[in-house]
């Protein structure tokens, strides 16, 4: 048996924003970042907000949120008594604020609204039922995984990209890309999330260059925020892989942005996951013959699977030095002595990695030694 629910209600494209208004006499809280009470960008929200009985912001967020973050919150939002709490930001702030509610609405007995808008075109948090919280005292990432941290409203605005700066887009693109890979030849992929996953890729690889190339560019911007949350509902419903197994792995240590670790990593994770080798004379992974269809949708040359998967390796390639993404561990600035002391750590934990269970072709130590050769060559 499949299954496959989606509980947020996704508003989107142009005057999303517009729902704000429809929750008017309620007290609200806005979880977001100091940048976006700095830059100015928190107006866009607090304007659509006048008639509310209060708004009040908790700007504490900082990358990867801490448990002691999460309990400062907690308070703000009993303190003020929210009915509404909207996280404003990218996917630390909207976790974080999915943490918080999760909390409040268990120490409160009382249900909170939770709407979340995003600020980058990537994790696809707004709409996935995770929320990544680092405990202080050991300093390790604990995933919290529960249907009710899914977000009630998603607003999707353009207008809030726009001035997301070409290396952020970049990467950040990558990150939804990997996602809907990661979905569709995920060992627990499905009809409805493979429609999700390819719709996601085919508006990602049109739209992602356009979205650098001009940040201004609204058609862009709206086509790879819709791309972003249908790979974000992929993923939610059928895992990731090996790709966000080692990305994990490797931002812990070298600090590399998540969808840049993603990146590097993505051309030598679909070969290892197509297994090309292993399909003379017989019939080709289902993964490669999943690839090989996107390469077919992207019009890339598909003679045969192995020309499809080359193919689309090569796009993906392309588009990466397009964006001067770098393609190797050295080029994004890892140096060699770190790399050799951390790499047992790295395996390890990629090995651990929740993500990397429902990767199509077996995790094992060889397999990552194999990937993390290929990002480590001269
Ligand atoms: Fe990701």
């Amino acid at each position: 048996m499949n299954r496959f629910k989606i509980k947020t209600e996704v508003r989107f494209n142009k005057n999303a924003l517009e729902t704000l208004r429809e929750f008017e006499d309620k007290a609200a809280v806005i979880i977001t970042d100091k940048f976006m009470v700095e830059s100015g960008l928190i107006h866009k929200i607090t304007d659509k907000m006048t008639g509310y009985k209060s708004v009040e912001v908790f700007d504490e967020i900082t990358p990867d949120p801490t448990t002691t973050l999460i309990a400062q919150g907690l308070k703000f939002i009993t303190k003020h008594q929210a009915d509404i709490v909207i996280a404003l930001g990218g996917g630390s702030s909207i976790d974080a604020a999915k943490a918080i509610v999760f909390m409040a609405e268990r120490a409160e007995n009382r249900d909170i609204m939770l709407i979340a808008i995003p600020t980058t075109s990537g994790t696809g948090s707004e709409v996935t039922q995770f929320a990544v919280v680092t405990d202080d005292t050991d300093h390790m990432k604990y995933p919290l995984v529960d249907e009710k941290l899914l977000p009630d409203i998603a607003i999707l605005d353009p207008e809030l990209v726009l001035s997301v700066p070409p290396r952020v887009t970049a990467d950040t693109g990558m990150d939804v890309i990997t996602h809907a890979f990661e979905a569709l030849v995920s060992v627990n992929a499905n009809d409805a999330s493979d429609a999700l996953a390819e719709k996601a890729l085919l508006l990602a690889f049109k739209y992602l260059p356009f979205a650098y190339k001009d940040g201004s560019n609204v058609e862009a911007r709206e086509k790879m925020h819709s791309a972003s949350c249908l790979a974000g509902m992929a993923f939610n419903e059928v895992g990731l892989g090996i790709n966000h197994g080692i990305a994990h792995a490797l931002g812990a240590k070298f600090h590399i942005p998540h969808g840049r670790a993603n990146a590097i990593l993505m051309p030598h994770v679909i070969r290892y996951n197509a297994h090309l080798r292993a399909c003379f004379g017989a019939e080709p992974f289902e993964a490669a013959q999943r690839y090989a269809e996107i390469a077919r949708k992207l019009r890339l040359p598909h003679d045969n699977i192995r020309i499809a998967v080359e193919s689309l390796i090569e796009e993906i390639k392309h588009m990466m030095r397009r964006m001067e993404i770098p393609a190797t561990l050295w080029e994004a600035g890892v140096s060699k002595e770190d790399y050799l002391r951390e790499k047992e750590a790295i395996i390890e934990a990629a090995m651990k990695d929740a993500c990397s269970t429902s990767n199509p072709r077996e995790v094992n130590r060889e397999g990552i030694e194999k990937i993390l050769g290929y990002i480590t060559e001269e």
